[in-house]
């Protein structure tokens, strides 16, 4: 079933071309971030970018939120090398520049620099407030984190529901930088962002709290809602946090098991990198859907 339905070999509806076309803008959403920023990046995903748009119809779906955020993207990316003065013309061209800014329909900023005081103003605020100012954030000063203030972390983080209260989530904090830099080489996506990065999560949940055949994905469900309620807590104690994917072949989970000496029966849920962030920093703008593109109201 995933094979045929997921993007894995084709790309024969909107969906699935949508879900390149994000993995895609990501790319190059994160390369802002990088200092400085490399000229010429991400080659490939551009010229991929550039023909899965014009391979939906994008008078049908540029309203969607993900098509304005990658039009978003190629337009910074072109406008960012014509202030450079760097010729990207070989594989991005004026056409294509105007073609882009003729479908975007609302211009924001791509990337967004924050000042540390600013950007946690809002985090003993109300829910709405406090959920709309957490984002990832992929630069820190390096500075440790107290075990005191992971304690109350993870705290706080425990008040997550789970399924008839079984807990089965484990906060592992890496501070071993050579491990550290281990991982981050083996799980890819935080690959130039580990700099200053002296703690990490591991987030596990353990096999051996589910007793029948329909729990077997229980502990990834309940790993997500805890996932979610950790980044909380931290934003919560202005500690900055980006969640890294554990969507890794067995190979690398046989590697994450040596590394830290793990028993089979723990699952890796997720990789949380987190720091205090640098007094100044960027982030991605990281665009949300419309909430009438994924609501629907069933009679
Ligand atoms: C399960 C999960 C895995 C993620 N993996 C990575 C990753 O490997 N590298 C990375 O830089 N960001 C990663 N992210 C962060 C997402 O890119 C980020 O949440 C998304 O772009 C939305 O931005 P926001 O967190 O600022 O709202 C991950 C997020 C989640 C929830």
């Amino acid at each position: 079933v995933f094979k045929e339905h997921s993007a894995l070999m084709s790309k024969n509806t909107y969906a699935k071309k949508e879900a390149f076309i994000t993995y895609n803008y990501h790319s190059i959403e994160k390369g802002f971030l990088h200092k400085p920023i490399r000229c010429r990046f991400a080659q490939k995903k551009i010229i991929e970018l550039l023909s899965d748009l014009k391979n939906i119809d994008i008078r049908q779906f540029k309203e969607k939120v993900q098509i304005q955020a990658a039009l978003l993207n190629l337009k910074n990316y072109y406008e960012f090398h014509e202030n450079q003065k760097q010729d990207i013309s070989d594989y991005f061209s004026v056409n294509d520049y105007l073609w882009i800014k003729n479908h975007l329909i609302k211009d924001y900023t791509s990337n967004i620099v924050e000042k540390e005081h600013e950007y946690f103003s809002n985090s003993n605020s109300n829910f709405y407030d406090f959920s709309t100012s957490r984002h990832s954030i992929r630069s820190y000063s390096g500075e440790k984190i107290s075990n005191s203030l992971l304690k109350k972390v993870v705290r706080l983080a425990n008040n997550a529901p789970s399924v008839c209260n079984r807990q089965s989530i484990s906060v592992y904090v890496l501070e071993n930088k050579e491990k550290i830099d281990k991982l981050v080489e083996l799980q890819g996506g935080l690959k130039g962002f580990s700099n200053n990065l002296n703690q990490i999560i591991i987030l596990m949940g353990n096999l051996n709290s589910f007793f029948w055949i329909g729990e077997r994905n229980q502990v990834y469900v309940d790993g997500g809602i805890y996932l979610m309620n950790l980044l909380y807590a931290l934003h919560y104690y202005k500690i900055a946090a980006c969640p890294a994917h554990w969507a890794m072949p067995v190979e690398a989970d046989e590697k994450m098991g040596k590394l830290l000496d793990l028993p089979q029966s723990i699952k890796i849920i997720s990789l949380i990198a987190i720091g205090f962030p640098e007094k100044e920093f960027s982030r991605t703008l990281s665009l949300k859907r419309d909430e009438d593109e994924n609501l629907k109201i069933i009679h």
